[in-house]
Order: structure tokens, then C-alpha cells, then sequence
């Protein structure tokens, strides 16, 4: 598939609960932190023309509080790409067909974490699955690379690197 054929993109995001997937994706929408957030956002489609790859893009927000994993897995299938460090759970979801690129998003970053631990953890992370195609921080209390999430988001579909192409996912 090239580029050139993806008409929507569809982008999930999965990961622990309270990890703030809802409020990344109401900072996103709002260009602000929201200070109170539901459970799960609504589907969301932005128009293509407010993207910078100009593609319309769909955003999918996961809640273990109103969905169970039957649903995650659908949803793992349908999306073009995950948001997520639920790695081994996104390559089971997609055992057979070609892997899913993932984002490896660590929100709250504005939060005092031992910033050594967690460059070596994302380190181990991407030398173990390739189908991560960019780890960043973010925080949708600072805004801090909000947008840029999930325009690698966009960007992982429509210009795809070497990874989702390796010998072992064709035939
Ligand atoms: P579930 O739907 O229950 O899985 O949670 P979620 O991943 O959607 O997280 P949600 O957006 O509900 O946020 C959980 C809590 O973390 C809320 O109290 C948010 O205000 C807070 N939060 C979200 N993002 C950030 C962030 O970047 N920094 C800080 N400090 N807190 C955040
Ligand atoms: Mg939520």
C-alpha cells in the first residue's frame, strides 16, 4: 500500500488506565488541559484540512472502565496505528496480518519521574519491537507535544518506514 491510497487514517489510543489517553485527546480538540475529563472521548474526525498531511484522520479513545478486550482487539484491527505501550497485546491483536505501527507515548511528563529508568526502559522497548516508529513525551497538561503525537501518529500510515515492510510480515 502507498500513501497515496489512505483516505482516512484511523488512530487508537491504548495504554493503562489513568495514563491520560482521554485528556491528551481533549487537549488535542480543546488547545487546552482539560481539567475534567469522561471516561471516553467521542469519535472524533478532523477534517483533512486541518492536517498537515491533509488527510482526514479519525481518533479512537480506549477505556477499560466501558469496554472490554474483545473490543480493544477489534479496535487494535481497525486502526491504522496505535498510540501505546501495550506492545505483546497489539502483536497478538494482529498475529497474521502486517504489524500495526505503534507511537510509544509517556504522558505526564510534567510529572518528577527518574528520567534515566525510563530513556533506558523506551530504549529496550524500541530495540525489542520495531513496529515502534517514534517514542516521545508528552503532557496535555503542559501541552508539551500534543499535537506532535498525533501528527507522528498521521505520519506512521501515510509515509511508513522500513519496519512494517521486514521479511517476516509478508508471505
Ligand atoms: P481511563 O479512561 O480510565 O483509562 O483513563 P485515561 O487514560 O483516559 O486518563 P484520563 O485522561 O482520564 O486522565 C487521568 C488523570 O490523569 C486525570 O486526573 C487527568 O487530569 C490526569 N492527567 C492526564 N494527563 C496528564 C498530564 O499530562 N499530566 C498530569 N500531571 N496529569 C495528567
Ligand atoms: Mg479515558
Amino acid at each position: 500500500m502507498s500513501s497515496g491510497d489512505v483516505r482516512l487514517v484511523r488512530i487508537l489510543l491504548v495504554g493503562d488506565p489513568q495514563c491520560g489517553k482521554t485528556s491528551i485527546i481533549l487537549a488535542l480538540v480543546g488547545e487546552e488541559f482539560p481539567l475534567s475529563v469522561p471516561p471516553r472521548a467521542e469519535e472524533i474526525t478532523i477534517p483533512g484540512d486541518v492536517t498537515p498531511e491533509k488527510v482526514p484522520t479519525h481518533i479512537v479513545d480506549f477505556s477499560s472502565q466501558e469496554q472490554d478486550e474483545t473490543t480493544l482487539s477489534e479496535e487494535i484491527v481497525k486502526a491504522n496505528v496505535v498510540v501505546s505501550y501495550w506492545l505483546p497485546l497489539i502483536r497478538n491483536s494482529t498475529a497474521g496480518g502486517l504489524p500495526k505501527p505503534v507511537i510509544l507515548a509517556g504522558n505526564k511528563c510534567d510529572l518528577p519521574y527518574p528520567v534515566e529508568t525510563q530513556a533506558q526502559r523506551v530504549q529496550e522497548l524500541l530495540n525489542k519491537f520495531t513496529e515502534i516508529e517514534t517514542g516521545l513525551e508528552s503532557s496535555a497538561k503542559d501541552m508539551h507535544n500534543v499535537s506532535e503525537l498525533f501528527y507522528f501518529a498521521q505520519k506512521a500510515v501515510l509515509h511508513p518506514t522500513a519496519p512494517l515492510y521486514a521479511p517476516t510480515s509478508k508471505q
